[in-house]
Formats: structure tokens, sequence, C-alpha cells
């Protein structure tokens, strides 16, 4: 059975203080199981204090970008050698509101993902359809470039050492999620297009949904049989909800649907 992965994404937010109390609430309700991994990824800023209140917490830390080089003239850029270095164990790559507003195409984030590997962290690959692409039934059209970029840069083997996640852009933020029934569709889709390059690595991939998720609607996206966990935004933020989310995941684990 895959682990189940839940990772907050709190994308621009949070503060010293309200981190520090969002931590401390996570870290007296999360103790830890072989069936579901946990993480936070918090604005590169707050890395060391992160890292600092969660060790020895069953709780990873992961950072939201990466430069896809390693060191040198790029102002602004983070190296993932340098994520690794704070105790960083992911870091997420291609997410849609960069695909979006710093223009990452799929080859620069294929480059992303190599770096990240090749400074030993898992990348989660963020993958995902607009709109108007799902209403012009380019769904699937649209992830199999995102994916087909990085299978083809990086290779089907280095998906044993990294997570996707599959995030329909208008689901995001939005309080729209994907009905279970087209989020499975996509999941089964993604699984068959790695399976169709190697099987074993297909079967080992953790795909997780992001995309409005919930405490609520968790457990139903959680237990269908492609979907490994979830890449989780907004309520990431409010320690009820991710508790929530990450006691669905092992609820669902428990069952042994996931
Ligand atoms: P959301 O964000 O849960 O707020 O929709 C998910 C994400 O962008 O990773």
């Amino acid at each position: 059975m895959r682990k189940a992965l839940v990772a907050g994404n709190w994308k621009m937010n949070g503060s010293l203080a309200a981190n520090r109390e969002l931590l401390s609430a996570l870290s007296g309700a999360i103790h830890g199981s072989d069936a579901v991994a946990v993480a936070v990824c918090p604005p590169a800023v707050y890395l060391p204090d992160v890292v600092s209140q969660l060790q020895g917490k069953p709780i990873s830390v992961g950072g939201q970008d990466c430069s896809d080089e390693t060191a040198g003239a790029f102002t602004g850029e983070i190296a993932a050698d340098m994520l690794k270095e704070l105790g960083c164990e992911y870091v997420i790559v291609g997410h849609s509101e960069r695909r979006a507003r710093q223009q990452e195409d799929s080859a620069w984030v294929a480059r992303k993902f190599i770096a990240a590997q090749s400074a030993g962290l898992v990348p989660i690959l963020c993958v995902g359809e607009q709109l108007d692409d799902r209403e012009a039934g380019r769904t699937e059209a649209v992830v199999a470039e995102q994916l087909d970029a990085v299978l083809d840069a990086a290779g089907v083997a280095a998906f044993d050492r990294a997570v996707v996640a599959y995030e329909p852009v208008w689901a995001i933020g939005t309080g729209l999620t994907a009905s279970p029934e087209q989020a499975a569709e996509v999941h089964a889709f993604i699984r068959a297009r790695v399976a169709g390059r190697d099987p074993r690595v297909a079967d080992g991939l953790r795909i997780l949904y992001g995309g409005s998720v919930k405490a609520d609607n968790a457990p139903g996206l959680f237990s269908l049989p492609d979907i490994d966990g979830g890449l989780i935004g907004g309520a990431s933020l409010d320690a009820d909800s991710f508790i929530g989310i990450v006691n669905a995941a092992a609820a669902v684990q428990a069952q042994g649907n996931v």
C-alpha cells in the first residue's frame, strides 16, 4: 500500500507568531503513523524557524519552489541545496500560481524537478488544467504535456523519488472541488501515463489531489483508489482543518482503501 501524504502549502501566508501557534497545535495533535506522512511548506524565510520548531516531530518540511540553477547570479532565487541544508525534505515545483505569475513552462519546471532531486529533495510536481481547458475537453492533453515534459527530461525512474499533485486550477482557492469522479478520472490517467513507461514506478507513485480540500470533502476524495493524499492550501492555515484532513487520510488508510 502506498503511504499517503498530506502536505500543507502555506503559500505567501504566516508570520513568526502565527506560524508558532499553528505548529504547536499541529504537533500536539499529529503523532506520526506508518500510514500517513505529513508535511508543511512555509514561505522560505520562515524555514529555519519552522524546522527548529518541528525538530523531533513527525511533520516534515518542504519549500514552495526552488531554482533550476545551483548557485550564482540569480537574484531572489533559492537553490534546492539551500532548502536541503535548512532541513527540507520536499519542494513543490510547477505550482499553477507560479506557472501563471512567473510564466514557468513545463521545460523549466522539469529542470527544477531535476535540481530538487539532485539536492536530495523529493519534488512535489503540480499538474492541472484551467477551467477553459476542461470545458474544451483538453484536460488530459494539458496534464499529459506537463507530465511528459518531466518524464522525458528526468526519466521515469526519477518518479520513484517524487510525488505528483493533481490540482485543477479552477478548484484552487475557489471553494470548487473536483467531484470525486472528476478527480478519480485524472488520477487514473496520470498513473496510466506513468505506467506506460514503467508499471512498477507507477504503482508506487503517490498522486495527491489539491484544490479546496477541506476536512469534510477529504474522506470522499482520499478513499478513491488512485488518490494518495492531498496538497492543501487554505485549509492548511487552520490547525483544526488541517488536523481533520490528516485524520481523514489516516481513517481511509486504516480501511485499506488508499
Ligand atoms: P487550496 O490550494 O487548498 O487553497 O485550494 C491548494 C493549492 O494550491 O496547493
